[in-house]
């Protein structure tokens, strides 16, 4: 039997598989909701327009909120056989209201309107992503407010190379989260344009007021090319590579978590609510969560990549291909808001064992630098001859088993003979990492400047 909404050339039904392939009610119908909202604002319009009766406009938005109401309850009933969110609802509005639901789709097609709902799905997820964000950033500086006094081994090719503070690691990531918000809020300013009335491809011959549909949905302004409005799907590429980048982010800092949580690093626990058992070694305390956030790229970039070649290579206007944008974009964005509940919970969880921080910052000659630019500041030296005296002492100090501290006066005197006994004031981690004072260094001073900024921001936002 040939479909009720496009049959009429039609004698026939379409084969089982010509059904699975073309159906994507179990993906797209997520977008009921902007699907409604699209659909009242069209329906609003061609009323005011008088290209319905108001009779008409008025019996479509009463039964479009019936079929949202049912749509909340999960009475709606989906039919594959329906091919998609956008009949299925035109369908069920035919069953409540009657004859009038067909005027609905006056100057309008498919096209503009999963164009419509899928910007308007974007908008809010951008903004699930930013509030997201931002509650991953106040977990990280609360735990860095904790922290700015606690030292810990900062690591460069992951070899010890100068003591910092915990709290500025950690705020290190805040800075990361605060560039992701502001590509998703970048994305969301350029994606907030109405495609509605562009209709199959062309525009429409009726006289449709586009700006009013535009405003009445929120967007900017009504789009100005009408194959631009159904066949561009860039918008979703930019919330695609936003959250790819978040995710590259998130999983750094999950890999960290992973590292500290080690018995080998010995930094950080994780409670019970955040690790897991293995099922044969009782001992087993495992950082899970974090492990699958570091994972969740492939997911995320994944999507990002599946859309990017959907995308290439077609012509212009509309192509059913296009149907193929909404599951990576869902899938994506579903793992990166797991993703970031979990980075969040685990930055809250996080306890630190700052003695076995503290003890390895000051492992592995951490202080090298520290005697380098004593050297400089103190004896006038060049910072390559400084370098090189330095160099000589951990040289020393390894071949007798003992960190720089542990040398004599006479064996620094050995190296250089103007070293005094002061040199000893710079050998230590914590005193590495207080003397780091310069804007955006590890001190803890300037650390809890950029704790109180963040929080008056995070406050403010
Ligand atoms: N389900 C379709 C999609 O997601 C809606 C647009 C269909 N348009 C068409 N000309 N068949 O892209």
């Amino acid at each position: 039997q040939a479909n009720a909404l496009w049959g009429g050339r039609f004698e026939a039904g379409p084969s089982a598989v010509m059904e699975a392939i073309n159906a994507s009610i179990d993906t797209d119908k997520r977008l009921a909701e902007q699907d409604i909202a699209g659909s009242i604002a069209h329906a609003e319009m061609l009323s005011a327009q008088g290209i319905i009766s108001s009779a008409d406009g008025a019996a479509i938005k009463r039964g479009l909120e019936q079929v949202r109401d049912e749509v909340r309850s999960g009475a709606m009933q989906w039919s594959k056989a329906l091919e998609d969110v956008h009949m299925n609802v035109e369908s069920r509005l035919k069953e409540i209201i009657g004859d009038p639901a067909g005027r609905l789709h006056t100057a309008r097609s498919r096209n503009d309107q999963v164009a419509t709902d899928f910007r308007l799905w974007m908008r809010e997820a951008c903004d699930r992503a930013d509030a997201a964000l931002a509650a991953y950033q106040a977990a990280l500086v609360e735990q860095a407010a904790k922290h700015a006094d606690t030292v810990m081994p900062g690591f460069t090719h992951l070899q010890t190379a100068q003591p910092i503070s915990l709290g500025h690691h950690l705020l290190c990531w805040v800075e990361a989260a605060e560039r992701d918000r502001g590509r998703f809020a970048d994305a969301k300013k350029r994606l907030n344009e109405s495609p509605l009335g562009a209709a199959a491809l062309a525009g429409t011959a009726f006289p449709i007021d586009r700006d009013r549909t535009a405003k009445a949905l929120g967007f900017n302004r009504a789009m100005g090319n009408s194959l631009d409005a159904v066949s561009s799907r860039d918008f979703a590429l930019e919330v695609l590579s936003a959250a790819a980048i978040t995710a590259t982010h998130l999983s750094r800092f999950a890999e960290e978590i992973v590292l500290w949580t080690s018995r080998r690093f010995g930094f950080a626990k994780l409670s019970d609510a955040w690790s897991t058992g293995s099922s044969i070694m009782p001992q087993k305390r495992n950082p899970d969560a974090a492990e699958l956030v570091r994972a969740k790229p492939g997911s995320i970039i994944g999507s990002l990549t599946q859309l990017l070649i959907v995308v290439k290579g077609l012509p212009l206007a509309y192509s059913k291909d296009l149907q193929e944008d909404k599951a990576p974009v869902f899938r994506a964005l579903d793992d990166l808001e797991l993703a970031l509940a979990a980075m969040t919970g685990m930055a809250g969880d996080l306890t630190f064992n700052t003695e076995a921080m503290t003890e390895a910052a000051g492992e592995a000659y951490s202080d090298a630098t520290d005697l380098a630019d004593y050297v400089v500041r103190e004896l006038g030296k060049p910072f390559r001859s400084a370098h090189h005296i330095a160099g000589t002492a951990v040289k020393l100090a390894e071949s007798k088993g003992v960190p720089l501290s542990g040398l004599t006066l006479d064996d620094f005197r050995s190296v250089d003979p103007d070293i005094r006994e002061d040199v000893f004031s710079v050998l230590s981690a914590r005193a590495s990492m207080e003397s780091r004072t310069s804007y955006g260094g590890t001190a803890p001073v300037r650390v809890k400047e950029q704790v109180a900024r963040w929080r008056a921001r995070l406050q403010g936002a």
